[in-house]
């Protein structure tokens, strides 16, 4: 049995691992309620922009499934904002907070709360993190966006370091998804161009036909997350598995 937790599951790529886990035990956890149509095994809501109280309904979250020794259990953190875009001499802490909560806060605790709910659980349990190419190369117009997923990265290294002690460790790693034709997209070609002085190269993506579908991309996080050498590799980038 496979239990697989995913966040960001209303729509875009998380909305799209729910049909490639389709035969897998799903527990999606997502602001906006899912799709009805998604037979998951349990399904959590949660605003990870409300940060207290947000430790202990990650807590109920991973607690809701009973694993027997041999099930495997994987989280992929796909929830991420790129609101807002703005230039760093416009953004305020409020808008750092926001992004932050939801690309940084969110995965930190989900990645804690799996550690220590899973802590004796002696078979396969995996995280793979949705960064971007943001997190390595600067964009204008999104301080927030980039420096929340260059975050991510490091502090799944710093998983990776601290897990390998556990008696029972947990193997993970980041993945670039590239660009992907969800509203993450739709909302970026809408940025002014004052803001974002790429804009044009982003609409020209779109009508390029540049973009992978959300469900080509999940496809791929399933053939990363199950392969038998998963987390050999820190960061994983969708470039090496769709061309
Ligand atoms: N799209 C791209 O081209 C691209 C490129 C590089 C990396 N990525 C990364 O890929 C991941 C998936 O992106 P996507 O394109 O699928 O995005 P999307 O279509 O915009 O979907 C974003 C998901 O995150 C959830 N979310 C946003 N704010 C939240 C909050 N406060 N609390 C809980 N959930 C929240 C949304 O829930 P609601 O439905 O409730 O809003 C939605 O399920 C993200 O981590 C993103 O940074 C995307």
């Amino acid at each position: 049995m496979r239990y697989i937790f995913i966040t960001g599951a209303s729509r875009g790529l998380g909305e799209a691992c729910l049909d490639v886990f389709r035969d897998d035990r799903i527990i999606s956890v997502s602001r906006t309620s899912i799709d009805k149509s998604y037979n998951v095994y349990k399904e959590f809501n949660i605003d990870f922009n409300e940060e207290s109280g947000l430790e202990e309904k990650l807590n109920e979250v991973f607690q809701s499934i009973s694993p027997s020794t041999d099930d495997e259990i994987y989280l992929i953190n796909s929830a991420g904002t790129v609101a807002p875009v703005k230039q760093v001499r416009e953004l305020t802490a409020e808008d750092y907070l926001k992004n932050y909560k939801v690309n940084v806060l969110a995965p930190a605790m989900l990645i804690k709360q799996f550690i220590n709910t899973f802590e004796n659980h002696s078979g396969k349990k995996r995280i793979l993190t949705v960064s971007s190419g943001a997190a390595i190369n600067p964009v204008e117009g999104w301080g927030a966006y980039c420096s929340s997923k260059a975050a991510v990265n490091m502090l799944d290294s710093v998983v990776r370091l601290e897990t390998g002690r556990l008696d029972y460790p947990i193997q993970s790693a980041v993945f670039s998804p590239g660009v992907m034709d969800t509203d993450m997209q739709a909302e970026i070609r809408q940025s002014d161009e004052t803001s974002f002085p790429d804009v044009e190269r982003f609409k020209s993506y779109k009508s390029s036909g540049k973009l992978n579908s959300a469900f080509t991309v999940a496809e791929v996080v399933k053939k990363i997350i199950t392969a038998d050498d998963f987390s050999e590799e820190a960061v994983y980038n969708v470039s090496d598995y769709v061309k």
